[in-house]
């Protein structure tokens, strides 16, 4: 049986370098988002949506695409365990990209913001009680460190917001990694600049923000970013 990632301790975890202890804070981190989002509305509740973002998806791509591809080495079941928390993710980045199309107070909003929150819930369980125990199980504590400082560079550098229709596995996720990236950035850019207050640059910032929007739309859709891509995860299939 395994012990979840949830319940061992930073030194049974492999030290503060280790790629579980890493994942766990973040882990935290957003269960604590969660919670604050519960009761907020309009501008606050889109406050927190951005905060959850930020810290989903650059966490997630970077799970996509440095350590799933271990996951799926070490361990004879890990092409099915990997997709089924590929699939989650993929379920986030559609509900967050039908999310960001709706307007402030349309009502439905509500029955997608409660399944966003469970899937984030439920991937969170699959990868502290499953995953990321199993993967303790197949390699040295060496390499849950060097995966840490590896996933923790590729979080750092990786695209910010939902990209439903990118491969959610190598080759195409890696190779789109730099463009979006670099979209998503200078896009949080302009959308925290508007949100400072509305001076009178707030047209041209919205004008900005909606062509790198645009832009990252056609970027993603490129046929070299859905390289890898599992028929189950691809937009495509809708
Ligand atoms: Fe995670
Ligand atoms: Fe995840």
């Amino acid at each position: 049986m395994h012990v979840s990632v949830a319940e061992q301790s930073t030194a049974q975890l492999g030290g503060p370098l280790s790629v579980l202890v890493r994942q766990k804070r973040d882990h935290v981190k957003l269960n604590a988002l969660l919670q604050e989002l519960e009761g907020t509305h309009d501008r606050q509740q889109g406050e927190v949506l951005r905060r959850i973002y930020r810290l989903v998806f650059p966490h997630a791509f970077a799970e996509e695409a440095v350590l799933w591809p271990v996951m799926r080495r070490v361990l004879p079941d890990g092409g099915d365990l990997t997709l089924e928390v590929e699939q989650e993710h993929q379920e986030v980045n559609e509900l967050v990209t039908r999310l960001e199309s709706l307007e402030e107070g349309d009502p439905e909003r509500g029955p997608l913001l409660n399944r966003l929150v469970e899937v984030l819930r439920e991937d969170v369980r699959d990868e502290e009680d499953t995953l990321l125990p199993r993967l303790q199980e197949r390699v040295a504590v060496s390499r849950l460190r060097l995966l840490g400082v590896a996933w923790e560079i590729v979080r750092g550098t990786a695209p910010t917001r939902a990209h439903p229709v990118v491969a959610r596995r190598p080759p195409g996720n890696a190779l789109a990694a730099v463009p979006l990236s670099v979209l998503d950035r200078l896009r949080d850019a302009a959308d925290f600049a508007l949100l400072r207050g509305p001076q009178p640059p707030a047209g041209a910032l919205q004008r900005a923000s909606s062509a790198l929007r645009r832009a990252s739309h056609a970027v993603e859709r490129l046929p070299l970013f859905t390289r890898g891509e599992d028929p189950s995860t691809s937009t495509a299939r809708r």
